[in-house]
């Protein structure tokens, strides 16, 4: 009996024993399932903040991809404006050609960057085959000063001549012819020109050579177009402007009371009278007759215009704006109908001095030859088609 209780005894604290040992088992096992489980919970919350991560750098990558787009462009922008000012380099020189010692003032270099409103529009009429509309001012060029706050220069626009000429004043009888515009920026003055005399003065700044003529207004009874042969200095015809009751064509030069203009299409008149007395009128001339091909009145106002000029048969009037220093084309006709003044290019002058007592336009050359108080100035033009409008 005593052995049995001892057995049992043992068989008890065996099982006892057994029993604590699962015990300790489970609990290690609970404990390391809760592990697990922690485990996992971190697991997944570390999967979400890399998923998170990662998102948050591919936006800034993507943010990054964008900023050295801008960069880039920007970049661009910074190259087209250096080839821009090197392209002006370029035409400046070639303006100036290969001479070694020009004395030019050489001191402004200008660009106008225009905005010009793209528009279609219906067109319907064409007069000719000349289709080009000004887009905007590329270069400017002061190439001299000679004379006084008002006059004219120009280029003979027959493509062979290259002859300068200057009118200085606004009420004088000599011209000063110059051999190229390389030869006027050597001169010292107007000493390398030769002088021709003319048997009647002009009335302000009008004139025009074309074709080795030179064209001027002279008013002494009535307005008259005067044609002057430069090869041999003698008038060889003159024509009084019909029924003209005239006005100053421009309210900022008032000596001017008829201009002419040269482009692509020929001879023009651009004058004002006073039964149209608001606005500028053109007409269109046969340079051989001096006859009136044809004449229109424009819309375009007297009040506040410096000059015009005529590109293709579209003029341009160029009037003083109420910024400093600037002057602006503000109204354009085009006797074709092609361009209206809603398609007008926004172009300002980057006017230095005084106003513009002229603006004369080379159909070869694309160059606007420009007299700002006492300053001759060259404008390099943009075009563009006037159907691109
Ligand atoms: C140019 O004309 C002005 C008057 O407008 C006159 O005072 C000046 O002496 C002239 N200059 C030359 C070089 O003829
Ligand atoms: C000038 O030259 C033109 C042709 O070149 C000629 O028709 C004209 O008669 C000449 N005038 C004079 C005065 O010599």
């Amino acid at each position: 009996m005593r052995g049995l209780v001892v057995l049992a005894t043992l068989v008890y604290f065996a099982t006892a024993q057994h029993q604590a040992l699962i015990d300790y088992l489970e609990r290690r096992l609970l404990a390391i399932e809760d592990r697990i489980s922690l485990w996992h919970e971190q697991t997944a919350r570390y999967a979400i903040e890399l998923r998170e991560l990662k998102q948050q750098m591919v936006s800034q990558l993507e943010n990054l991809d964008k900023e050295k787009e801008t960069l880039r462009m920007n970049l661009d922008g910074v190259g087209s404006r250096v080839d821009r000012v090197e392209r002006e380099l370029d035409y400046l020189e070639t303006q100036n050609g290969a001479q070694p010692c020009v004395d030019v003032d050489d001191k402004l270099i200008e660009q106008q960057v225009t905005l010009v409103q793209e528009k279609q529009k219906a067109k319907y009429f064409k007069l000719s085959d000349c289709g080009d509309m000004i887009s905007n001012i590329k270069a400017m060029k002061i190439l001299k000063r000679v004379g006084g706050p008002k006059g004219t220069w120009t280029k003979d626009t027959n493509r062979g001549s290259g002859k300068v000429f200057i009118f200085n004043g606004t009420d004088e009888d000599t011209i000063y012819e110059f051999a190229s515009v390389q030869e006027f920026s050597r001169s010292l003055g107007l000493t390398l020109s030769k002088k021709l005399k003319l048997p009647y003065a002009w009335k302000g700044t009008g004139h025009v050579v074309y074709n080795n003529y030179a064209y001027y207004v002279n008013q002494v009874d009535g307005v008259k177009v005067v044609k002057y042969d430069l090869r041999n200095s003698s008038v060889t015809d003159s024509a009084m402007f019909p029924d003209l009751d005239p006005v100053p064509v421009y309210g900022l030069t008032p000596e001017t009371v008829m201009d002419l203009a040269v482009d692509e299409e020929g001879l023009w008149a651009i004058y004002a009278t006073r039964q149209n007395e608001r606005h500028i009128s053109m007409a269109k001339m046969d340079a051989n007759s001096l006859d009136i091909e044809q004449m229109w009145d424009t819309t375009c106002p007297r009040e506040n215009a410096e000059a015009a000029f005529v590109i293709c048969g579209t003029l341009y009037v160029v009037y003083n704006t109420k910024q400093p220093g600037r002057s602006r084309v503000q109204c354009v006709f085009d006797v074709n109908g092609m361009v209206s003044n809603d398609d007008a290019p926004l172009v300002y002058f980057p006017k230095r001095y005084g106003a513009h007592s002229s603006l004369k336009y080379n159909p070869q050359e694309q160059l606007l030859y420009a007299w700002d108080d006492g300053y001759q100035i060259l404008y390099k033009l943009v075009m563009k088609k006037k159907l691109e409008i």
